[in-house]
């Protein structure tokens, strides 16, 4: 798949509407890897177990594919929060996208930071295909905390 293709295809992911689940929680993207977190969030659903359903789940094939702009184009869009979660360091499927992704969003960081992107909105994970319980946890402790920042979605870009 080339870049374009990546980029419409996400494009056409974050044009989804993000208006569904209980009225008033934030909105909150996710882009996971296939094979780790997008397996422990389809574990934790199989399992039953219950957690906030205001996150739309983006699956990539790796988090080493996930451009940055993927997650100015959300909060673009209206995301209030947006996690990026894949394989552990060491279990990436593709030998290290994960280290390149994390030496990316390291520095990428600082760019949202400048675009004026509270940076509390913005989270980092890995989760395996068995962490179910790490996926619920980690979705209800984002929400409760994007619940608690002041502003809403269109005080996200700050900077004049
Ligand atoms: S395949 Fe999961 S992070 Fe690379």
């Amino acid at each position: 798949m080339e870049d374009k293709d990546v980029k419409k295809e996400s494009q056409n992911h974050t044009d989804v509407k993000i208006e569904r689940g209980n009225p008033g929680d934030p909105r909150i993207i996710a882009f996971v890897c296939n094979w780790c977190t997008y397996s422990g969030a389809d574990l934790a659903g199989t399992s039953r177990m219950k957690y906030s359903d205001n996150v739309r789940v983006i699956k990539l094939p790796c988090t080493g594919r996930i451009d940055p702009l993927f997650i100015v184009e959300a909060f673009k869009k209206g995301a209030k929060g947006v996690l990026v979660s894949g394989c552990h360091p060491g279990d990436c499927h593709y030998t290290s996208g994960n280290y390149h992704s994390r030496r990316k969003y390291a520095t990428f960081r600082d760019l949202l930071g400048y675009l004026g992107v509270d940076l509390d909105r913005v989270e980092f994970s890995w989760v395996s295909a068995s962490e179910g319980n790490k996926w619920v946890s980690i979705i209800n402790e984002f929400t409760d905390k994007i619940k608690s920042l002041p502003g809403k979605s269109t005080d996200i870009f700050t900077k004049k």
